[in-house]
Order: structure tokens, then C-alpha cells, then sequence
């Protein structure tokens, strides 16, 4: 794994930010993976003035999230959707055609998850997958279980996760129990993955994705397997390697 650790969090956007477009720029029609929190919203800005300065285009880039809250519509301030419109797709020059969410209020939770494999399949699957990590490990919302699925599939939130995710919600009661994610295998098929991440209630859990042994109940530690993925950290975040 390629760990690049800089001083600040505006240090580790503006480097994360420089990488995707420069990825774009040698791929113009990629397949990018996107991710929430508050984590990737510095590298967003950023590649939202390097569209505005022509340095990057996304005319042609498609897009896949990691996730999404069950029970939650894109017009829902605190949906997945409306976060990447508002801090990111309403910005840039990107066809909203081409990005994907899966949706939370669908009927048919099955056929969802079903139909967002089978299009990312289509698409040629994910080129370039940006990550964060939840504190307890968990990426996208695979959360630390004896199990994991490899495929998107409904998940049951962590008590940790709700409570993590409740400083966006009105109150803990509002957080949803339950999320679309991606599964860890469609994550691992990205040709190349991103890791964000910043401050030290991050560095255990990247300590562990260098050091520590591969397992389900940290779902990060199996990116250990994978072949290019680069971890780009702030100095906090990086304390434990
Ligand atoms: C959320 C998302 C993850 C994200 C994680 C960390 O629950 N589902 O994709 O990586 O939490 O969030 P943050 O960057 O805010 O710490």
C-alpha cells in the first residue's frame, strides 16, 4: 500500500484532489467510486475549482456512490444524494445522467441492489474508487460483522455508526437503522483505491490497515489485499502506523 501523510487536512485534499484529476485527465471517460462523511468534502471543493480553472473535466466521467440511507429520497437534506449535489455535482460540469446513487426509498430493496451491480458491470466496473473510514473500520457501510457481503445489499447500522452519523441529524432518533452499500468485493474490484483520511480518531484503524491482521470485524484491514491502493493521511490520522 502507498501511504502519502501530509501536515493538515487541506494538505491531504488538495494531494487527494490533484490525484483524481490528474487520473481523469489520463482517462477521461473513467468510472469513479465515490464517498461521503466529512472526510472527502475538502477534495471535492478542490476539484470543484480545478473544473472552474479548466484543469479538470468531468463531461464524460461516470459515477457510482458507496451508499445510501435506507428510507431517505434525494430531496432529504440529510440523503447521500443531496450531499453529493450540494457539495459536489451541482459544480462541476458533470452529466447528472451519469452519476449513480442507489436509491433509498425504493420499493424493491433486492432488485436495487441488483440493478446497481449490474450497472456498474456495465460501465466496466469502477476505475477509481475514493474511500473514507469509519472509525470502527467500517467502509462504505460494510460494518464490522463475523460476515461481509461481497455484493450491494441492505446493511443494519452499528450502534457506533448511528451514533457517529447523529452529529448530522436533528437528533439520534432521525439517524435511519439501515443503508444500501456497496459490497466489500465491488469495492475490491476498483483498479485503484483512494483512502481518506484525517484526525486521530481515525489513527487506530489506519494503524491496523498497516499493521494489524486481516478480518471481518475491521472491514478497512482487507484493502491489505488489494493491489494499488493508495492511503493518503494527515499527521493524526497517521500517528499509529
Ligand atoms: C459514513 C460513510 C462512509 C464514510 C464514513 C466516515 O458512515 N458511510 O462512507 O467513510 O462514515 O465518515 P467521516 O469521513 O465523516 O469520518
Amino acid at each position: 500500500m502507498e501511504l502519502y501523510v501530509f501536515d493538515n487536512y487541506d494538505e491531504i485534499s488538495r494531494y487527494a484532489a490533484k490525484m483524481v484529476s490528474d487520473f481523469i485527465n489520463e482517462n477521461s471517460n473513467c468510472v469513479l467510486g465515490l464517498a461521503t462523511g466529512s472526510t472527502p468534502l475538502g477534495m471535492y471543493k478542490k476539484l470543484i475549482e480545478y473544473n472552474r480553472d479548466r484543469i479538470v473535466n468531468f463531461s464524460e466521467v461516470k459515477t457510482f456512490n458507496l451508499d445510501e440511507y435506507r428510507g431517505l429520497s434525494g430531496e432529504h437534506p440529510q440523503s447521500y444524494r443531496y450531499f453529493m449535489n450540494k457539495n459536489f455535482f451541482d459544480h462541476v460540469n458533470i452529466d447528472k445522467n451519469n452519476t449513480f446513487i442507489p436509491n433509498g426509498t425504493c420499493e424493491d430493496v433486492a432488485k436495487e441492489c441488483r440493478d446497481y451491480e449490474e450497472k456498474i458491470n456495465e460501465l466496466g466496473g469502477i476505475d477509481l474508487q475514493i474511500l473514507g473510514v469509519g472509525s470502527n473500520g467500517h467502509i462504505g457501510f460494510n460494518e464490522p460483522s463475523s460476515e461481509l457481503y461481497a455484493y450491494t445489499h441492505l446493511a443494519d447500522l452499528t450502534e457506533d455508526t448511528i451514533k457517529a452519523n447523529s452529529r448530522f441529524f436533528k437528533n439520534i432518533e432521525e439517524v435511519p437503522s439501515k443503508a444500501i452499500t456497496m459490497g466489500v468485493g465491488q469495492i475490491m474490484k476498483s483498479k485503484r483505491i483512494i483512502l481518506l483520511a484525517s484526525g486521530v480518531n481515525k489513527a487506530k484503524v489506519i494503524g491496523r490497515i498497516f499493521n494489524g491482521k486481516i478480518s471481518t470485524e475491521n472491514p478497512s484491514s482487507i484493502l491489505q489485499l488489494h493491489p494499488s491502493v493508495a492511503v493518503i493521511a494527515d499527521k493524526k490520522a497517521a500517528s499509529l502506523i
